[in-house]
């Protein structure tokens, strides 16, 4: 859609003071950075804009696409970043699939100086997670994109920055190492799927989830009947799932 339409729509939906406060959603990924405005109950108000991570995935360049494209989709009162790293307290301490200059980067400090609003960033799979869970029980989320991200939640309490992606899964390689976006075009599609199902069956027995989520940009590659409790969820609730910072 063209970027005129869009700030149009989100113009004339911002006016709508009982839609408050206006959230900015933005997942940063390894490939792309995506955003949208989402109203008080977490509805998008906008759509979904795109642009490819910079190649040098560095804070600053990384920062200014995101200043550059809040600019463009709209106005909005407070800020939600989903970061592919781990994150405590609105430091970025990882970043496997962006630069080593996000070890310990304060990405709030930096964007709420930027874009003058309070800012709540989390890990990407963690705010994914949010976005999808039921509250009950043991739930866990994987997502499947450039990296590997994990998320555990307990009666809707999450434990962040889980990391399992970095574990060892088999033939002394992680789960990202084998189940990545690089391996998935490396390898190609079934053996990508024979492998998920392998990384399924052993999650199942060291978690023993109620509900298994699998989210990210490559869920949608999957090609084998998934078990009862394992559920695909859009990848769009990597950004929906940001409203859930402000609980
Ligand atoms: C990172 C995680 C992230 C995942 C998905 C991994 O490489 O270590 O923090 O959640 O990629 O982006």
């Amino acid at each position: 859609m063209a970027a005129g339409a869009l700030i149009r729509y989100t113009h004339e939906k911002s006016m709508d003071e009982s839609k408050g406060p206006l959230t900015l959603s933005i997942d940063v990924g390894g490939s792309g950075v995506k955003m949208m405005i989402l109203d008080a109950a977490g509805e998008p108000l906008t759509d979904r804009l795109r642009r490819k991570t910079p190649e040098q995935p560095t804070p600053s360049l990384v920062l200014a696409e995101m200043v550059s494209m809040a600019a463009e989709i709209g106005s909005f009162d407070r800020v939600s970043v989903g970061f592919p790293g781990v994150v405590v307290g609105g430091m970025t301490h990882t970043a496997v699939n962006l630069h080593d200059e996000w070890a310990g980067f304060d990405l709030r400090g930096a964007l709420m100086q930027r874009l003058a609003k309070d800012v709540r960033v989390a890990n990407d799979a963690d705010v994914q997670g949010l976005g999808v869970i039921e509250g009950i029980g043991v739930e866990l989320v994987l997502t499947l994109g450039t990296g590997i991200g994990a998320a555990l939640f307990m009666d809707g309490k999450l434990v962040p920055n889980l990391e399992l992606g970095h574990h060892p899964f088999e033939r002394g390689k992680t789960y990202e190492e084998r189940l990545g976006d690089l391996e998935l075009r490396k390898k190609g599609k079934d053996t990508w799927n024979e492998r998920l199902q392998r990384a399924i069956a052993v999650v199942d027995r060291v978690f023993n989830y109620r509900v298994l989520y699998l989210g990210g940009g490559n869920a949608k590659q999957i090609n084998f009947e998934l078990p009862a409790n394992v559920r695909v969820v859009p990848n769009v609730a990597g950004i929906l799932g940001g409203i859930r910072l402000w609980d």
